[in-house]
This record gives structure tokens, sequence and C-alpha cells, in this order.
């Protein structure tokens, strides 16, 4: 018998077909989260879920599984999972690391380049049809180029951000409870330093770290009062490490120079009073959002689900 698993979405159509060949799969046909009773009523006889960032998988979701030995998140983050339920029940969680290390770099920097030359404004005004012509003054941004770019989080992702900003020549600084080897500092050119320092010195902050209980509010308004008035934050991790709120006060108030948001704390939620302003670019959690990128989560997928109902260790277990 081939193992029942359960998907809460459809994911990319190879990856479909690959599921549909080796496993008795159940999924859910709308393209829309499913609610908590949908989602328990889904797992019920799966042994294996694979679940997307946005499914809570708490204690209730995992109570209503009696069967399930595995839960293969299909993302790197796996904060929507209740770790310590799982564990409880003797269930591996898997993530998908390193394939989407660079699709997530490539669109931090889409943001920062597009919230400094502010690229929605511009792109407004031409789509509106009152465009006048060239102006010395109009939408005048920031450089970018040999400015400083401080990475909070050096991890893989924040490393190929990093790798990005020498083609800016910029000065690199990082913050990390890990400290790089110094082989790698080297070569990246990064100088690791206080979060205070930082945030000081920094003319984009970047955040590429797990959201945990240590890190949730880690950028509130005592940290944004340490930015440059001209410096960009930029964010493609977990919305809940920025504290919105003092986000949105620190924009309004032009006490930094403008943000570049892909997460944010209640998705799919978005305050209106951050939608109003115009010094903010606003991406809907596109991080991952690349055609192979998205095929590759999904081979990871396929093959941590493998490995368990063959009785191996996942290779991308994170849980004890
Ligand atoms: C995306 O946000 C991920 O964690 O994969
Ligand atoms: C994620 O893959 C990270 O380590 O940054």
């Amino acid at each position: 018998m081939k193992p029942r698993i359960f998907v809460t979405r459809a994911l990319p159509s190879p990856i479909m077909l690959e599921l549909k060949r080796l496993f008795q799969l159940k999924w859910n046909r709308r393209d829309q989260p499913l609610s908590r009773q949908e989602l328990c009523a889904g797992v019920g006889k799966a042994e294996g879920l694979i679940a997307m960032l946005n499914d809570p998988i708490d204690a209730a979701v995992i109570d209503a599984a009696p069967k399930l030995r595995i839960i293969a998140n299909y993302a790197v983050g796996y904060n929507n999972i209740d770790l310590a339920a799982a564990g409880g029940r003797g269930i591996d969680v898997t993530n998908t690391p390193g394939v989407l290390t660079e699709a997530t770099a490539d669109l931090t920097w889409a943001l920062i380049l597009a919230a400094a030359r502010r690229l929605p404004e511009g792109e407004a005004l031409v789509r509106s049809g009152r465009w006048t012509g060239w102006s010395p003054t109009q939408l005048v941004g920031g450089e970018i180029f040999r400015k400083s770019i401080g990475i909070i989080g050096m991890g893989r992702i924040g490393q190929a951000v990093a790798r990005r900003a020498q083609g800016f020549d910029m000065d690199i600084l990082y913050y990390s409870r890990t400290r790089l080897p110094l082989i790698k500092e080297v070569v990246l050119g990064a100088r690791h330093c206080s979060l205070e320092e930082l945030l000081r010195r920094a003319d984009v902050v970047t955040l590429h770290l797990p959201l945990t209980k240590e890190s949730r509010h880690l950028i509130d308004r005592a940290a944004l009062n340490l930015m440059k008035r001209t410096a960009y934050l930029i964010n493609t991790s977990r919305g809940p490490i920025v504290d919105e709120a003092a986000l949105i006060a620190a924009l309004k108030q032009g006490r930094i120079a403008g943000a570049g948001l892909d997460v944010y704390e209640e998705e799919p939620t978005v305050p209106s009073a951050l939608r109003r302003l115009k010094n903010v670019v606003l991406l809907p959690h596109l991080g991952s959002a690349a055609e192979e990128t998205r095929i590759r989560m999904g081979r990871m997928v396929i093959e941590n689900l493998a490995a368990r109902f063959a009785g191996q260790q996942p290779p991308n277990k994170v849980n004890l």
C-alpha cells in the first residue's frame, strides 16, 4: 500500500504528477488556504502531510491526525508548525533549505532597488498617463552603489544577499548569533558587528533570520530610531520580526527613508495605513516564487517523504 499523503495546496504540476505516482494523494482543490476545520478533516487519515507556510500546524491539527509520521513543510521557514507537539508524537518535521536561497536573495535585491529608486511611484506615474517628461527633481531616490548594507541573520540567504552586495561595491556589515568563520567573512568582505552598530551605520538594513520567540519584534521602535533618516528597511523573512505599527509610524514621520516588504505580521492582511504610504514597496510574499525554485522545493519535499516511508531519516529533518 502506498502511504497516504495530504497536501494542503496544489503544487506545481510536475510535482503533483510525481506525488500521485508515489503516494495515495489527497489534496485541496481550491487555490485558497484551508480553514482549521478543513485542515483537521484533511489530515484525518494521512501518514504524511505537506504543509504551506501559511497553514498553522498546531497541536489541534496534529491531534486530528493519529497516523501522521511526517510533516513536510513546503518552505524553508517552519514557524507555522508546533515542533513540540509534533516531536511529542514522534512525527518528523522537514523544510526546504538551500533550494530557495538565490531566488529569495534576488527578490531582496529587487526590493532594495525598488525602494531606493522609487520604482512603484515611477511605474504608477507612467501608467497614469500623467507623466509630463523628464525633470531634474522628479522621483529622486537614494543611491545604493558604494553605500553600506547591514544584514541581520547571516545564514544561506543573508550570505547570498552579501554576494550580490559585492557587485554594488557596498560596505557589508552583519549581525547574527553565530559569527561566520573568518575565511567566509574574508570571501564575502563582511564585517560582524553589534545590532546597534549595524542599525546606526547601514544605509540598507535587511532581515534574513527565522521567526522565533527571540526574533519577534527585533525591529521595534527603538531599533527603527537607531537607523539613519536616509536608510531603507527590507524584509523578506517573516513579518512579525518587525513591529509593523512602529514601522508605519517611522515611515509616516520620515524617521527612515523607506522600506521594502515581502512579508507582514498578519498575512494576508496588510494594514491600510501601510498601503497608503508612498515610501514603502509592498509585495505579496514572493521570496521563493520562481518557477525552477518552486519545483526544486517540491522535489525536496518528495525526497523527505520518500526517506521517511523507506524507514530512513529524512534529509531535511528540523526537529530532534
Ligand atoms: C518562504 O517564506 C519560506 O520560508 O520558504
Ligand atoms: C535559509 O535557507 C537560510 O539559512 O538563510
